[in-house]
C-alpha cells in the first residue's frame, strides 16, 4: 500500500502499522515486531543509529558479519567504483578479473591443501548446499555413487535451504518442512548446565567424536558422502567442541573415505582469532564454506573452498573440454560488486591484523563474560574468540521468552544482542575497545539481574 505518511524516510521515523505489513520479515516474530518496530537508519564503526536517533552498540557485528565495523570508507568506495565500472557480468561461461583476484586472496588464508574456491549465490545457505552437492557429486564421479548420506550434528546450523535444513540440528528450524535429504546426526556438544567452560573444554573430545563410528557401523561408509560441522556452533549459542573432537572426526573421515566439511560461515575470517576455524583448531577439512565476514556485511558473497584433489577430479571427469564439469552455480555467483567489496575487506583484515586483534581481545572478553557467572538466570556461559553464548534458565514451558525479554531490555539501554532459543549471544566487532566490551557485558549483567 502507499505509505500514508509520505516519503519512506518519514515513514521510517513514525512507521504506520499497515505500512509495515507488506514485508514478511525473515526469522522474525512479525506480530511482535510490527507492534513495536526496531528500525536502524545508519551505522558507523561499532554503532547503529535507530529511528529515534539513539546510538546502539552492535553487540553481534550485524549478524556475525561486520567485524571490521560499519561504513568502512575503502569498502564503500570499492563498491561505488565497481558499480560504476562493471555492475554485473554473466556468472556462467564468462567472467571478470575480480573473482580470480578474490579467490587467490581467500586461498592465501586457507590451511595448506584447500586451494580452489567455488563461489555461491551470496548466502551461507547457498555455500552449504553447494558443499553438500559437491560432496555427493565427487563420489559419483569417482564411481562410488552410493555414497550419498550426509551427516550433521544435533544443534548444528547450516542455513535454511533444503540441504542445510536436512543436516542442520536445531529442531525449530526443521520440524515444519517435512522430509529432507538422507541425513543422520552426531550427538550435540552442549555441555551440562553449570559447566562454564572457558574456550575449548579440555577433555572428552575424542570419545564424543567416536559417535561417528556408530553411524558408520549402522550405515556403512560406502553409503556416506560427508560429515558437516561448524568448528564451533554459533547459532545454537556458541558451543565449542572439547579438545580433540575435530581432530578425531578428521581421523575417522580419512580412515573411512568420508569427506569432512567445515561450515565456517561464522568462524571464517577472524572471529576465532585466526583466519579460519580450521587454523584455530588445527584441523583441515576437505571442504570449507564461508560467507558472513567476507565482505564485512556490505554485499552478499559466499562460497566453498575445496581441496585440489576434489577440483581436479571434476576436471578429469569432465569429458570434452568445452563441456561444463559441475552443473552448479548461481546468477549472482562471484558478483563483481561483491568481489570488489571482498577484496577491500581482505585488504583491511590483513592490514589491521584482524585475527591477531581478536586473539588479543579474547582473554579480556572471556574474563568479562565469565564474570557474569552468578548473575540471575544464567545457567551456563561459553566463549571462543570474540563470541560468547549465555544459557538462561527457562520460564516454565517458555525457554525462549527470557532471552527475548533480556534482548529487548538491552536495546533500551543502547545495546543490540542476539537472542535465540534459550540463549543470549554476543559477537562484538573486532574493532571494539576493551572498554566497549566491558560496557556491553556490564549492561548484560545489570539487565539479567533486573529481569524476572
Ligand atoms: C554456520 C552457518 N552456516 C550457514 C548459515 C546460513 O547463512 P545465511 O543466513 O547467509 O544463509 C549460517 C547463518 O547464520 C551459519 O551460522
Amino acid at each position: 500500500m502507499a505509505n500514508p505518511l509520505g516519503t519512506r524516510r518519514e515513514a521510517a521515523s513514525a512507521p504506520d502499522a499497515a505500512w509495515l505489513e507488506a514485508h514478511w520479515m525473515p526469522f522474525t516474530a512479525n506480530r511482535q515486531f510490527k507492534a513495536a518496530p526496531r528500525l536502524f537508519t545508519q551505522a558507523a564503526g561499532a554503532y547503529y543509529t535507530d529511528v529515534q536517533g539513539r546510538k546502539i552498540f552492535d553487540g553481534l557485528s550485524g549478524l556475525w558479519c561486520t567485524g571490521l565495523g560499519h561504513a568502512r570508507k575503502e569498502i564503500v568506495e570499492a563498491v561505488a567504483r565497481q558499480i560504476a565500472t562493471l555492475d554485473y557480468a554473466p556468472a556462467f561461461q564468462f567472467g571478470h578479473t575480480l573473482s580470480f583476484e578474490l579467490a587467490n586472496r581467500i586461498v592465501e588464508r586457507m590451511p595448506a591443501g584447500l586451494d580452489h574456491v567455488m563461489f555461491s549465490g551470496g548466502s551461507g545457505s547457498d555455500a552449504v548446499d553447494s558443499s553438500l552437492k559437491i560432496a555427493r557429486a565427487y563420489w559419483r564421479i569417482r564411481g562410488q555413487g552410493a555414497k550419498t548420506r550426509l551427516i550433521g550434528r544435533a544443534q548444528g546450523y547450516h542455513g535454511v535451504n533444503f540441504g542445510g535444513v536436512s543436516v542442520g540440528g536445531i529442531v525449530g528450524n526443521r520440524k515444519l518442512f517435512g522430509q529432507g535429504l538422507e541425513t543422520s546426526h552426531l550427538a550435540d556438544l552442549q555441555p551440562p548446565p553449570g559447566s562454564f567452560f572457558r574456550g575449548e573444554p579440555s577433555e572428552g573430545g575424542a570419545a564424543l567424536a567416536d559417535s561417528l563410528l556408530a553411524l558408520i557401523r549402522l550405515y556403512d561408509a560406502s553409503t556416506i558422502a560427508a560429515v558437516i560441522v561448524e568448528p564451533f556452533a554459533g547459532s545454537a549459542g556458541v558451543i565449542v567442541p572439547p579438545r580433540g573432537y575435530l581432530k578425531r572426526l578428521r581421523e575417522i573421515c580419512t580412515e573411512h573415505d568420508i569427506l569432512l566439511i567445515f561450515d565456517e560461515v561464522i568462524t571464517g575470517f577472524g572471529r576465532c582469532g585466526a583466519w579460519t576455524g580450521a587454523e584455530a583448531f588445527g584441523v583441515t577439512p576437505d571442504l570449507l564454506t564461508f560467507a558472513k565476514q567476507s565482505t564485512n556485511g556490505t554485499q552478499p558473497l559466499s562460497g566453498v573452498v575445496v581441496r585440489k584433489e576434489i577440483y581436479e577430479a571434476f576436471l578429469a571427469a569432465g569429458g570434452p573440454e568445452y563441456l561444463i564439469e559441475l552443473p552448479h552455480g548461481y546468477t549472482y555467483s562471484a558478483h563483481p560488486v561483491a568481489c570488489a567489496a571482498g577484496i577491500a575487506t581482505f585488504d583491511i583484515l590483513a592490514r589491521e591484523h584482524a585475527p591477531e586483534r581478536v586473539r588479543e581481545l579474547a582473554p579480556h572478553f572471556e574474563k568479562a563474560v565469565h564474570g557474569l557467572r552468578g548473575a540471575r538466570h544464567v545457567s551456563d556461559i561459553r566463549n571462543y574468540g570474540l563470541a560468547a553464548g549465555f544459557t538462561l534458565q527457562a520460564l516454565p514451558g517458555e525457554p525462549a521468552r527470557r532471552p527475548f525479554e533480556v534482548a529487548m531490555a538491552m536495546l533500551k539501554k543502547g545495546f543490540y544482542v542476539r537472542y535465540g532459543g534459550a540463549t543470549i549471544q554476543l559477537a562484538p566487532p573486532f574493532i571494539s575497545t576493551p572498554a566497549e566490551l566491558d560496557r556491553l557485558v556490564d549492561a548484560l549483567g545489570e539487565t539479567l539481574n533486573q529481569t524476572d
